[in-house]
Formats: C-alpha cells, sequence, structure tokens
C-alpha cells in the first residue's frame, strides 16, 4: 500500500509526513533529504537490535554513507550528559554541517536527537523516523526538541525542524501495550481540544486501537498529524494556540518530574493530568461534569491511568510554577470549555488550583 503523506505548512521549512507500513525500505522516501551523503542514526538500545539495520540497509542503498550512535533506553537518558554523549561521537566520527541525524525511535531519541541537530555546530539537518505511537502521532511532528533537567521536564530546548517525518507503522507491532496506551493518550488528547467528532471516533473504535488493528490505527495516526500539522502551521513558536496541544501537561509534567522521570510514561501523566484539567474545568463551571466523566471513561478504556499521585499542594504548585507557558509567575493551564473546545487560561485562578490541588 502506498504511504499517506501529509505536509507541514512552514514556508521554506514545510516537511513530508510519511505514514504507512514498510516505510523504514523506502528509499524513494528517504533519498531526497541525504543530498550531502552523510548520516548518523541516533537510535537506542532496545530500538537498534530491532530496526537499525533495516534503516542503515535503506541508507546505503541510497548511496549515503552512516555509522550510528546508540543511547541507553528510557526517560531518565533525556538528559543533558546524554547529549554530550552524543556530540562527543559526532565529534570522533567527524560529523560535520552537512551530516544529517537521523531519530530513529520514540520521543525521547527523538527530542534528544533533535536538540542534538538545533545545536551541533550551531544546527545541522535531521530527519525523524519515530518507532511509538506517541512520537508517529506527537513528538516527531513540530520542531519540539529538548532535554529534561533535574528540576524541570524539556526545560533545556530549541524549535528544530526536521527535513521529514518517516513513520512507519509496521514498528509499531513490536511496541509493548504500556506504551501503545501512552501514545493513546496524546491520539485523545487531539480529540478533547478540537475535534470532538475525532473523539466520538475513538469511542466507538478504541478497542480496535488497543487490538492494533491496523486501518484504525492508520486512521487515528493520520488524522492525529493533520490535527497537529495544522496547528504548528498556524503557531510554529507557541506564541498562542499552539499551548492546546499542552492539554494534561501542566499536571502531567509536574507528576513526571516529581516522581522521578520513567516512572509515570510521559503519556500516563497526560493521560492523569487531562483528567485533572477537565475536571479543574468543571469545577470553575465551564465544563459540564458528564463530559469530564465521558473523557475519563475512554482514557480508563485506553488502558491509561486516570488518577494522579498523592502529593503534597505545595509540591505540585512548585513544579507546575516552572511550566514554560507560564508568564510573570502566573500558571497558565489548558482547559476545556467543552470537549473538543480546548481553551488556554493565563493565570489560573490560584486559590480555586490550591483548593483542586488538595482535594
Ligand atoms: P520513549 O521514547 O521512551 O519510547 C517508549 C519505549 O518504547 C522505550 O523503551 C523505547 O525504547 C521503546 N520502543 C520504541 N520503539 C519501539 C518499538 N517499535 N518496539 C518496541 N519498543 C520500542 O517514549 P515515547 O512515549 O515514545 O516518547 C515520550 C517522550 O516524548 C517524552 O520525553 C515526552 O516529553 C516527549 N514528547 C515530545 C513531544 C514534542 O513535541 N517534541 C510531544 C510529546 C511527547
Ligand atoms: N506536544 C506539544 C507540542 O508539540 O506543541
Amino acid at each position: 500500500m502506498s504511504p499517506r503523506t501529509l505536509e507541514v505548512g512552514l514556508g521554506e521549512r514545510s516537511y513530508p509526513i510519511h505514514i504507512g507500513g514498510g516505510l523504514l525500505a523506502r528509499a524513494d522516501l528517504f533519498r531526497p533529504h541525504f543530498a550531502s551523503g552523510r548520516a548518523a542514526v541516533v537510535t537506542n538500545d532496545v530500538v537498534a537490535p530491532l530496526y537499525a539495520e533495516a534503516l542503515e540497509r535503506t541508507l546505503s542503498a541510497c548511496g549515503v554513507r552512516h555509522f550510528r550512535i546508540v543511547i541507553p533506553d528510557g526517560e531518565a537518558a533525556k538528559r543533558w550528559e546524554t547529549l554530550d554523549a552524543v556530540f562527543g561521537e559526532l565529534l570522533r566520527r567527524g560529523a560535520d554541517r552537512k551530516t544529517v541525524l537521523v531519530a530513529l525511535g520514540g520521543g525521547v531519541v527523538g527530542d534528544l536527537a533533535g536538540f542534538a541537530a538545533a545545536t551541533y555546530q550551531r544546527g545541522v539537518p535531521f530527519v525523524q523516523v519515530p518507532t511509538t505511537l506517541l512520537a508517529q502521532v506527537d513528538s516527531s511532528v513540530g520542531g519540539k526538541t529538548a532535554v529534561n533537567h533535574a528540576l524541570g521536564k524539556n526545560m533545556i530546548g530549541a524549535f528544530h525542524q526536521p527535513l521529514a517525518v518517516i513513520a512507519d507503522t509496521g514498528t509499531l507491532a513490536t511496541l509493548p501495550d504500556r506504551e501503545l496506551a501512552a501514545g493513546l493518550a496524546e491520539v485523545i488528547k487531539y480529540g478533547a481540544i478540537r475535534d470532538l467528532a475525532f473523539l466520538g471516533w475513538l469511542e466507538a473504535n478504541i478497542d480496535a486501537l488497543r487490538a492494533r488493528d491496523d486501518a484504525a490505527l492508520a486512521y487515528a495516526i493520520g488524522r492525529s498529524c493533520e490535527l497537529k500539522a495544522e496547528i504548528v502551521a498556524l503557531d510554529e513558536r507557541e506564541a498562542g494556540p499552539r499551548a492546546l496541544l499542552n492539554l494534561g501537561h501542566t499536571f502531567g509534567h509536574a507528576i513526571e518530574t516529581l516522581e522521578g522521570y520513567g516512572t509515570w510514561l510521559h503519556g500516563e501523566a497526560v493521560a492523569a493530568g487531562m483528567v485533572m484539567a477537565a475536571r479543574f474545568s468543571a469545577r470553575l463551571g465551564r465544563l459540564p461534569g458528564a463530559d469530564a466523566d465521558r473523557l475519563q471513561r475512554l482514557l480508563e478504556r485506553a488502558g491509561l491511568p486516570v488518577r494522579p499521585p498523592a502529593l503534597a499542594v505545595e509540591a505540585w504548585l512548585e513544579a507546575m510554577g516552572r511550566d514554560k507557558k507560564n508568564e510573570s509567575g502566573r500558571i497558565t493551564l489548558i482547559l476545556l470549555d467543552g470537549l473538543g473546545r480546548g481553551a488556554i487560561e493565563k493565570g489560573a485562578p490560584l486559590a480555586a488550583l490550591e483548593s483542586f490541588l488538595a482535594s
């Protein structure tokens, strides 16, 4: 079957997102992005044995000279020290400004390799080859790259758009169920903030998605990428509507940071965070309680946690106080004015938030 191709429309930095089975072998999709004939494949020690050879065979078929950099698996590796090790390897292997970095893996590899590409020798090109559902529907698209800091998620990073996103849906066959569910959290997010009809489709197809039905997955990935590409094209650097993509993330990032990176998967923290955002919206009278229940039910059916860990109110506020969306010390939250209608609330009412967190 031929791949589906979408475009992220960013003028001269526009790029394609190719989605389909067997794309790792498609030299025709890779070749246009490797004119320099040099590449470094950045991957991790779980993904490398599964997919690195297939990708490297294709690069060789395109006449591209390449070497591989393998980082440790997991969210805890998305840190400065790992990035520094990647820079060391790029320098030792003689990577220059035309060497294309290829991020082969989930969001951790994509974010870290993307940030390496944004900063190595003041910026080199890179291609995203996402292999988790979360990365195929979200993190590989849009050019946000980062590493974590002990004090906050994704605190050190840059905007740097890839040359292309090549999402081989066949790689999802080896993804553990828990990781698949984590990806579904971000898929559900798109419905919640922007597309009620898609949310309804997800309710009707959630069992098929969990059973990895090919057609259902292809539709969900395609629709998610369409929605993300639309928002990124409107607001590349998050001056406005792009912040909607952070529904659940202010609470979720606090969970990830406070519980220790990797204890909760990113998608799991976002799921619990979206329920918190929906419940807080209901408490403020902006969302009917029944709609918060409806969102929670869908997340539960996706196999996701919907309750946050027990944390002190002060700890929540401190972590949320460091969120990148905040301005002048006031917490910005993404709320829901209805299902399918996300809203950016700059300066969330603090007293109401404290009493909500305490409850
Ligand atoms: P991940 O990268 O840790 O991957 C999840 C796990 O699956 C890892 O153990 C990985 O090694 C393994 N894996 C990857 N592909 C596999 C495959 N095909 N088969 C078997 N195992 C496979 O996690 P993730 O959920 O992909 O990404 C989460 C990260 O993405 C977080 O750091 C989050 O902050 C970031 N993120 C970034 C953006 C963005 O816009 N840049 C958006 C959302 C999330
Ligand atoms: N995942 C949030 C964004 O890309 O803006």
